[in-house]
């Protein structure tokens, strides 16, 4: 069977060194919060190009973190995209903030930064850009629209670790980056974890205290905080997983480069790629108006895909009539009936990539 992804054939990867990773914390006497924590915070920031790190519980967490250490709360709003994961918008309602979502374009499948303009209000106070599927977002246009209109510009960088936008790295270019690791993700843990970046002193001290209970000193809350705290088993995997993230990113690009090549040709939308970025593949995604059929066609021959997202956040139950959108989120909303996500994660053997794309030439 060919999974879509694959986090246990990571782990058998890294296996010794996870193990010894793992045991060692065990029988150490501290399991949060503690040098492990504080050894991956330093790395991580230092890996992305910020000053700072803040480990935290999962990358919803990030997020409302991230927003509350701007200040961010009721009767403010916060502008992001409809075609997201969910946790996105959900982040934003936790601080207590109004989302508004606007349409991505119709190549890149991120925020249509020509969309700002038109639901900008009064209360808006940031731009939460999602770098989806492990491409930068438009960050100068987005960024010039933030400075014209002194809004925070914070990035959702869960699905990007280690992508590029020009030389940088995601998540150092807005005030905040925000990333989840759960562990699909391309720095994944084995359970839940998330990271915050950023180069200002006082937020990431603000971010540390927000994520136990508003401290700074133990049982004194100064802030009105969260228990959002990272695991020491977590950060001891993930400072593993992150010596070979660079590398790991690398055999994603090449899976990428294979069904690319084979794949060109076929009634597929294939994905679009920035000139100034470098793409890290979290998700491969292609799209077809024949989806079900296709997704069958795959799973005949073991081949599972998945899709992301199969509804945009505003159509949703819980939120259907409730956000405010831009007038038009047409683009997201034929995304939805058609994107596949083609199996990808660094350990698929080319053989089996190869399987897919026979699987899809096969596909009449
Ligand atoms: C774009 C995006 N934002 C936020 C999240 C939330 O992360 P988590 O599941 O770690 O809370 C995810 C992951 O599911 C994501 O893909």
């Amino acid at each position: 069977m060919i999974l879509c992804a694959n986090p246990a054939a990571q782990f058998l990867s890294y296996q010794s060194e996870i193990e010894a990773a793992v045991l060692a914390v065990m029988r150490g006497n501290r399991y949060i919060l503690g040098s492990e924590v504080t050894a991956l915070e330093s790395e991580f920031a230092s890996f992305i190009g910020t000053t700072f790190a803040v480990g935290v519980a999962n990358g919803t967490d990030a997020i409302e973190l991230a927003l509350r250490a701007l200040d961010i709360g009721p009767g403010d709003e916060v502008i992001t995209v409809s075609h997201t994961a969910v946790a996105t918008v959900a982040a934003i309602e936790a601080c207590g903030a109004v989302p508004v979502l606007v349409d991505v374009d119709s190549t890149y499948f991120t925020l249509n930064p020509a969309q700002l303009p038109e639901v900008l209000t009064s209360r808006t106070k940031a731009v939460l850009a999602v770098h989806l599927y492990g491409q930068a977002a438009d960050l100068d246009a987005i960024g010039h629209f933030c400075n014209e209109h002194d809004l925070a510009l914070i990035e959702d960088a869960s699905q990007a670790h280690g992508a590029r936008w020009n030389d940088r790295r995601v998540g150092s270019i807005g005030r905040i980056g925000c990333f989840s690791c759960y562990p699909t993700k391309n720095l994944g843990a084995i359970g839940d974890a998330g990271l915050i970046t950023t180069s200002d002193p006082a937020l990431a001290e603000k971010l540390r205290m927000l994520r136990e209970y508003g401290w700074r000193e133990r049982y004194v809350s100064e802030l009105p905080g969260l228990n959002t705290r990272l695991d020491e088993l977590q950060a001891a995997i993930l400072r593993i997983k992150l010596r070979h993230l660079d590398a790991d990113n690398s055999k994603r690009r090449q899976i990428a480069e294979q069904y690319a090549k084979q794949l060109t040709g076929l009634p597929f939308g294939l994905p679009a790629v920035r000139d100034n970025v470098e793409h890290v593949y979290h998700l491969y995604v292609t799209k077809s108006v024949r989806r079900a059929e296709l997704m069958d066609h795959l799973k005949s021959r073991d081949i599972h895909a998945g899709v992301h997202y199969p509804m945009p956040v505003h159509l949703q139950p819980a939120y259907k009539g409730r956000v405010r959108t831009a007038k038009s989120m047409v683009v997201s909303e034929g995304l939805a009936a058609e994107v596949v996500s083609l199996p990808i994660y660094p350990e698929l053997p080319p053989e089996s990539a190869d399987r897919v794309i026979a699987a899809l030439k096969d596909f009449h």
